[in-house]
């Protein structure tokens, strides 16, 4: 098949490029020329500001398209503009974040999604993603009418992932020592590996299937204690866990998600039981945790001895994430016994 896709050269689409040449496919990508540079030299490169002038597109057609970089709507309709007919299949790379709550557990497609006070806003922040994903998603449903799939991702995980979030807590397991584990062992989490994310975006593109599919993973519940007893026992068995109270960490000001990783303490924690039952049902499948963390820390360790900074390097700077190894010992220190 003829893919484009509109980016392809940082994570999620990087390995979405490596796996459609794997599979023969004739792949097209639209980039800046900024991330991933030399990657794919097979591939026909047609670099652009998809918020500029998308004449690099003006030639062509394809089977299908994934769009790794829509993070507003604009950005869709003026792709959809400049493709016209000549892709017969589009898929938006949305996110979990589009629901507008998590009031209950098991959320599914049919979910209410974030209605911004503003829809002309174009500032991607916390508050505007989710709610500017939405409009991506109705803005692709409109212009891509009949040949549309929209994707909603959870927490993407695995080699070249920027954000550097479930690196971290490889990268603490490594360390060893008593390792600070966040609240109660039964805490639900979900994340899915970036190239079994691929992996089923591709298989849909090449069946071109419409509708819209919560993305994440495992395939069965995961805990955040079978979760980070699974990381110690592969990367690092002689280190410890201690588990820590939540609400001692609430009122200590660590912050959920970006002081310890993936973590979300009770009250947030449906957002890690999303249903991905459509997603199960037309192919998506998880590897096993251990190859991701393996997989992982083998990608962080190469980075770090290529480049001082470490993970990252390809992308823009991003916040710190993770506790500060004084922080950790100084609440495991002081945190409530028992
Ligand atoms: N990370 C998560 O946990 C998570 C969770 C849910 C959903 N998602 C979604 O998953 C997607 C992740 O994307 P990724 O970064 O992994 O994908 P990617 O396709 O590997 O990287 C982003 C690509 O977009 C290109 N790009 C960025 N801005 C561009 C512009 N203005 N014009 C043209 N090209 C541009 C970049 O290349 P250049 O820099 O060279 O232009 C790069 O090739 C996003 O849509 C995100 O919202 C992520």
């Amino acid at each position: 098949m003829k893919l484009l896709i509109i980016g392809g050269t940082r994570f999620l689409g990087r390995h979405i490029a490596e796996q459609a040449l794997q599979r023969g496919h004739r792949l097209t990508l639209l980039h800046r020329g900024r991330s991933g540079p030399g990657l794919f030299p097979q591939a026909d490169h047609r670099l652009a500001d998809r918020d500029g002038d998308l004449a690099a597109l003006a030639q062509g057609e394809w089977d299908a398209a994934i769009d790794t970089s829509a993070y507003v709507p604009r950005q869709v309709r003026a792709l959809a503009a400049a493709l016209g007919s000549r892709v017969a299949h589009y898929q938006l790379v949305s996110s979990i974040s589009v629901y507008a709550s998590f009031d209950r557990a098991g959320t599914d497609e049919n979910g209410a999604t974030a209605v911004l006070p503003d829809p002309s806003v174009e500032t991607v922040t916390g508050e505007t993603y989710g709610g500017l994903k939405a409009l991506c998603e109705q803005a692709a449903m409109w212009a891509f009418a009949g040949r549309c799939l929209v994707n909603r991702p959870g927490l993407l995980v695995g080699p070249h992932d920027p954000t550097g979030r479930f690196t971290w807590w490889v990268q603490r397991l490594q360390r060893g020592g008593t390792v600070l584990a966040p609240g109660r062992p039964d805490t639900p989490v979900q994340f899915i590996d970036a190239r079994d994310a691929a992996a089923w975006m591709l298989l849909q593109a090449e069946q071109h299937t419409t509708g819209t599919f919560n993305l994440t993973g495992p395939a069965q519940a995961l805990t955040m204690g079978h979760f980070l007893e699974t990381g110690r026992q592969t990367l690092n068995p002689a280190a410890t866990l201690q588990w820590v109270d939540e609400q001692f960490l609430l009122d200590q000001g660590v912050a959920p998600w970006s002081d310890l990783p993936v973590w979300l303490p009770t009250a947030q924690a449906n957002l890690h039981t999303v249903n991905i039952a459509r997603a199960l049902a037309t192919g998506l499948q998880c590897r096993p945790l251990q190859d991701t963390l393996r997989d992982t820390a083998d990608w962080a360790d190469q980075q770090a001895s290529a480049s001082p900074r470490g993970p990252d390097t390809n992308g823009p700077a991003r916040p710190a994430v993770g506790l500060a190894p004084e922080r950790e010992a100084t609440l495991l220190a002081t945190a409530p016994q028992g």
